[in-house]
């Protein structure tokens, strides 16, 4: 399995931090944020790993994480996300957009994904061996549901997800999805069927939705620490625990 890391964008939350460099390039405690996804990866047993960039900083990847090697990472590459006109609006085009730059990558094989500001102590080698076909997704319970994508289950069976809301106002859930997917070949199909939310952007959400109504969707829920970082609050937080855990 190959892995493919999200990490294009702007990082418009954390001004001014990001004025001057990459949103995934920002310290979680002792390491640069975008070490932790690639962590999750190789601890899978993912050594091929393609790294989505974007924005004005993207060349400061390559100080970073120059060949992987000190990583683990046995194949690295870089893919560029430029930004796109979407009904009429200049934007970075979204999650989907940026995963569609790794279709050659892939190979018409499946594709573990990991947003770049994601970050995890939990262990997904089990799901990352077993996966066959479809999509796999992780949930989490969290404080704050509204932030993230959110599943609605079946009144009947608390199991059953019968559909994925982005950011809902009201959720119904304290579980997120989290931004680990497990992909099949048939995702870069969806992607191109994708049309743009009301916010400007591609969103992953609707890849999840379109798996769901083929019933291709199975998920789980992350075992072990699970935090983005793309917020002052969520970024200090992420600090916390690794610091916490590493030094306590
Ligand atoms: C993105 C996804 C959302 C997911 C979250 C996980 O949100 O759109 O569905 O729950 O990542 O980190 P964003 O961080 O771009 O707001």
């Amino acid at each position: 399995m190959k892995g493919v890391i999200l990490a294009g964008g702007l990082g418009t939350r954390l001004y001014p931090l990001t004025w001057a460099t990459n949103k995934h390039l920002l310290p979680i405690y002792d390491q640069p944020m975008v070490f932790y996804p690639i962590q999750t990866l190789v601890k899978a047993g993912i050594t091929e790993i393609m790294v989505v960039i974007g924005g004005p900083h993207a060349g400061h990847f390559v100080s970073v994480l120059r060949n992987g090697k000190a990583l683990g990472v046995r194949h690295l590459e870089f893919a560029f996300q430029d930004s796109i006109v979407i009904n009429g609006q200049k934007t970075e085009g979204g999650i989907p957009h940026a995963l569609a730059l790794a279709e050659d990558f892939a190979d018409k094989k499946p594709v573990t994904v990991i947003l770049g500001d994601n970050t995890t102590d939990a262990d997904i080698s089990v799901d990352v061996k077993g996966f066959k076909s479809g999509a796999r997704i992780f949930l989490k319970k969290v404080p704050d549901p509204e932030r993230y994508g959110v599943p609605v289950f079946a009144k009947t069976d608390p199991q059953k997800i019968t559909q994925f809301i982005e950011k809902p106002e009201h959720p119904l859930t304290k579980y997120a999805v989290t931004g680990l997917y497990i992909f099949d070949d048939k995702v870069f199909d969806i992607i191109r069927g994708l049309k743009p939310s009301e916010r400007g952007e591609y969103e992953i959400t609707d890849v999840c939705n379109a798996y769901l109504a083929k019933d291709k969707l199975s998920w789980s829920e992350l075992k072990g620490y699970w935090s983005d970082a793309g917020t002052f609050r969520s970024l200090f937080m992420a600090s916390k625990y690794w610091a916490e855990k590493n030094c306590p």
